[in-house]
């Protein structure tokens, strides 16, 4: 679709009960911030030309997040906070005589997918909309906004549950917090704003009844999986939407012929990738970037960290540990090692209790690895990088390599063996 779209992400409210000094919207799901899911389905909806955060609550941090990692994201800052129409308002200069749709979404919510964003920005041109507010329907709807309709079942206003009547508490329709809007038909009615409700706050869902009362078109989307308005407020919520999070990984990645053993107790993020027929045992936990081939074998009790490339036929064992490494096909890293910074050939064997030791922990610098094809380390050796281990080159156990090892050659760092005869009988007087 070839529609621009700019848009405003809501993310300064203090976020009570969290219970923490963070804010809210840096909490994280497989490392991965809160903020961070919203922004990138914005992204991924490739409509997206410009972004406006709202911070306020630990304004600082939320900034240099979103500055360091996005680039079509601006911050906008929301002191004090007044309510969701105020912070909406914060971008209100920076759109001025913008002609175009804007999307406002809240930061806390990251279960939200690109695809819904996509049908609802076409729903909304599509019907020719002033404004559109995405919608859902809970069976249990407190604490949420409820859609009001009237009897010929148009979109009316949307009443906030302090501000609700019996009648209306008992909606089902509540509004989700996403909302589109017509910037240059429906702006105006920010400044018309008042906080004239139960918590004295300027409410965004007042844009609502603004529209409906100027004779624009305001219409709602009803989402057809609620899950993805899922809010975080709280650290149960964080966990609750973690494992939706989870579970939507799995079953994609069940259906595309991954072989995962035990549902339950494996995590795996959404930004990886796995082909068909790797199996991924118990307790395993992938998070980050990663991209595995097929037919690999992980775990049990593997966990990746990020950055991980594999390629086919590749095993990663028990209390295995990868992080920022590319292994190519058929190399196995069996079992007990930490593989770190690494780029490791095809038909590598890495012994058990192998370590890329890749840090050094007083210049905080971190070293490569780089193991050949065909090469093989010794159980219980540690590799201190930067090293090249050479192709079929091997490493005998137990040794502490701190240079390069060229093809083909042995590397081995060993005291000789002793052996003291009658060491019994001496010791046992
Ligand atoms: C809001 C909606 C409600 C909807 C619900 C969906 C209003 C008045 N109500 O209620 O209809 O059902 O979301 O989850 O909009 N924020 C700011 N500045 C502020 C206040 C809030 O940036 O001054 C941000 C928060 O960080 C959050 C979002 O706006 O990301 C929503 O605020 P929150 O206080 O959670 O609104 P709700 O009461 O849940
Ligand atoms: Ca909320």
């Amino acid at each position: 679709m070839e529609k621009k779209i700019k848009t405003i992400i809501l993310a300064a409210g203090k976020g009570t009960r969290m219970k923490s000094e963070k804010s809210k919207v840096l909490h994280t799901i497989f490392n991965k911030e809160l903020l961070g899911y919203v922004l990138d389905a914005v992204n991924d909806t490739g409509m997206a030309e410009e972004n406006f955060v709202i911070v306020g609550h630990q304004a600082e941090a939320v900034e240099e997040y979103v500055t360091k990692n996005y680039d079509n994201a601006k911050c906008r800052l929301q002191s004090p906070q007044l309510g969701t129409g105020h912070a909406a308002f914060q971008a209100y200069e920076d759109l001025k005589g913008f002609d175009g749709e804007v999307l406002i979404l809240c930061g806390d919510t990251p279960l939200v997918t690109a695809e819904t964003l996509k049908k609802f920005v076409e729903a909304h041109i599509s019907n020719n909309a002033a404004l559109t507010v995405m919608s859902a329907i809970f069976e249990d709807p407190t604490n949420y906004g409820r859609i009001v309709r009237d009897e010929n079942g148009n979109l009316k206003a949307i009443v906030e549950e302090k501000d609700a009547l019996d009648a209306q508490k008992k909606i089902k329709e509540i509004n989700t917090g996403v909302y589109i809007l017509n910037w240059e038909k429906v702006s105006p009615s920010f400044l018309e704003m008042t906080a004239d409700n139960a918590q004295h706050e300027y409410y965004l869902t007042d844009i609502v009844k603004w529209t409906i009362k100027h004779g624009l078109k305001a219409q709602s989307f009803i989402l057809e999986n609620n899950e993805e308005s899922f809010g975080i407020n709280s650290k149960k919520q964080l966990a609750q939407a973690a494992k939706i999070m989870k579970n939507r990984v799995l079953d994609k990645l069940l259906c595309e012929g991954v072989t995962i053993v035990d549902p339950d107790t494996t995590y795996i993020s959404p930004e990886t990738e796995i082909e068909a027929d790797t199996i991924v045992y118990p307790c395993t936990y992938i998070e980050g970037k990663n991209k595995i081939g097929k037919n690999c074998k992980i775990g049990p009790f593997a966990r990746l960290r990020g950055g991980v490339e594999l390629g086919d036929f590749v095993k990663i064992g028990n209390f295995v540990e990868i992080k920022k490494s590319k292994i190519k096909d058929h190399t196995n890293v069996s079992h007990l090692s930490y593989v770190g910074d690494s780029e490791l050939g095809s038909h590598v064997n890495i012994g058990a209790g192998t370590i890329t030791a890749n840090y050094n922990h007083i210049t905080k610098e971190k070293f490569n690895t780089v193991i050949e094809d065909n090469a093989s380390t010794g159980s219980n050796s540690v590799i201190v990088a930067p090293a090249r281990i050479g192709e079929n080159a091997s490493i005998g156990a137990g040794s502490v390599i701190s240079k390069d090892v060229e093809a083909n050659a042995l590397g081995l760092t060993r005291a000789p063996l002793r052996i003291i005869k009658g060491w019994f009988e001496r010791t046992n007087k």
